[in-house]
């Protein structure tokens, strides 16, 4: 290696690190990404996923059957090319349209000022563009089927349990490791061993259902282009429209109020007190059918520190950091690690070793900020919406935002609509709270002058 000047070919391939075999464990949303990520930058990729082709399986099982995708993950779709065939099929939603316990309904647009907005994609017809996208590199190879046991991440060897058969295990070996397994990553317990890893994990109060507003006459029953939400204080749920006219509705109470709803009598009188609206539009008989078909699914929130062992494994997405879903962002953040560890590949003189070190760098504290917004929000989705204090700082924030749009990008905003790194997010909210607080007191001390004066000049 005498020549280190100009290392980057025209493809944005880094020729200062020699094609690897890559062994990328889970073929989800992340994993699919990766795969393409690393088949662009000249490495052999064997994608390993645990449950059979989704493309040709009849089965849908796992969580949540639509997301909401922003800025993040269409940039990450983008660099792979794919942005305008998954927005073509996804249902803009451009604000939050609340119901209240009446049914009255309001709008808060998530940015009136240049009206950027979410899109409701379907899990899985985003992770087949992904995988079909895949098919077409003569470097990957999918392995479905293939549940990685155990492996030796020093010596870069794994074992498979394959056609989910006890005996029947399969060994493979790999330069390197990608745990992208989601929050129970097989991987991530495997680093988890290695000296100097922090991790920890939190389950929340609350579980999750998921219910259906089916379409009717081939038309939404509400108006699709918004993500609508139920806030309840202790309880609430959310709606997201899918292609087919239908919209997935996701209840999130505490497992104590799903426990205490045992008939469907109980279940009727819950729904009508709380959430009187939707009972027509789910109709009671798909409620019950759906309400007592499944149980309550756990939401957790998973830290970790590093990402990375030596130059042999590295995590990306929920395996690396699942957080609860009440910003929206879990996916999207997942995508994020693409963009950022192969931007990091592609620097001049990279070896692997150094891209793994940078990434866990650069991405553990905006990884942890975004855990704990999700968290924070897990409190502001269900109850402060319907504040008054909560509406009042939307406002200013809103108005501030519209005059001094490259300024003031309220926090929603800068998370959903920009590449802003988490963390500076949080720092930025931090940055406008202090002035709001000024502004605040300024208003209030020349009103208390105004008045004294009024009173004095009398
Ligand atoms: C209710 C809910 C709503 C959500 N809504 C949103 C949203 O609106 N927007 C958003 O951005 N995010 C959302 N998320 C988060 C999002 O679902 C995850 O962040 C995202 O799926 C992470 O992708 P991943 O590929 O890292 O992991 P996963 O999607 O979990 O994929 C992991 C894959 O690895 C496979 N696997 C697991 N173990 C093994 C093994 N040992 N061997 C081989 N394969 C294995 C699994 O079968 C799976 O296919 C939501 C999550 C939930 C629960
Ligand atoms: C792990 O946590 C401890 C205590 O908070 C901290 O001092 C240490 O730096 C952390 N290590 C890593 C790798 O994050």
């Amino acid at each position: 290696m005498s020549e280190k000047i100009n290392t980057v070919n025209a493809n944005g391939v880094n020729l200062s690190i020699p094609p690897l075999k890559v062994a990328i464990i889970g073929g989800g949303l992340v994993g699919s990404l990766a795969a393409l990520n690393f088949a662009r930058n000249g490495h052999n990729v064997h994608l390993y996923e645990y449950r059979e082709d989704i493309r040709t399986s009849e089965l849908v099982q796992g969580r949540s059957i639509n997301l909401a995708l922003s800025e993040r993950g269409r940039k990450a779709l983008a660099e792979v090319g794919l942005e305008d065939e998954v927005l073509s099929t996804a249902i803009p939603m451009r604000g939050r349209m609340l119901h209240d316990v009446k049914g009255q309904t309001s709008v808060v647009l998530y940015d009136p000022c240049t009206n950027q907005c979410l899109y409701s994609v379907g899990r899985k017809h985003l992770n087949e563009v992904l995988l079909n996208a895949g098919e077409k590199f003569p470097n990957i190879q999918y392995h479905f089927r293939h549940k990685l046991k155990s492996a030796n991440l020093q010596e870069g060897s794994m074992r498979f349990q394959c056609d989910y058969e006890e005996q029947q295990l399969e060994e493979a070996t790999a330069d390197l490791i990608v745990g992208c397994d989601g929050a129970f990553s097989a991987v991530r317990q495997q680093m988890s061993k290695t000296l100097g890893f922090n991790f920890s994990q939190e389950y929340i109060e609350h579980g999750y259902l998921e219910l259906c507003i089916p379409a009717k006459n081939d038309e939404f029953q509400m108006p699709p282009n918004y993500l609508h939400i139920w806030p309840r204080n202790e309880f609430m749920m959310i709606a997201l429209p899918n292609q087919d006219k239908s919209f997935t509705v996701t209840l999130s109470m505490p497992f104590k109020v799903f426990e205490g709803i045992r008939t469907p009598k109980e279940l009727l009188e819950f729904f009508h007190r709380y959430y009187s609206d939707a009972v027509p539009l789910i109709g009671e008989e798909l409620l019950i059918k759906d309400f007592f078909k499944s149980k309550p699914q756990f939401l957790l929130s998973i830290k970790c520190n590093p990402f990375h062992f030596a130059d042999k494994a590295i995590l990306l997405g929920d395996a690396a950091h699942a957080m609860v879903p009440y910003y929206g962002q879990g996916m999207n953040a997942g995508m994020e690690d693409c963009t950022l560890f192969f931007s990091i590949l592609r620097e001049p003189h990279m070896t692997i070793g150094k891209a793994l070190e940078t990434f866990t760098e650069r991405r553990v504290s905006d990884a942890h900020a975004i855990c704990d917004l999700a968290m924070y929000n897990y409190v502001e989705m269900r109850d402060l919406t319907k504040r008054f204090s909560f509406k009042c700082r939307k406002m200013l924030d809103t108005t501030l935002f519209r005059f001094f749009p490259n300024y003031w990008v309220p926090l929603y905003n800068s998370v959903s609509f920009t590449s802003m790194p988490y963390s500076k997010c949080i720092a930025n909210r931090q940055w406008q709270d202090e002035i709001l607080k000024k502004i605040m007191f300024i208003v209030l001390s020349s009103a208390v002058l105004f008045i004294g004066a009024l009173y004095i000049v009398h």
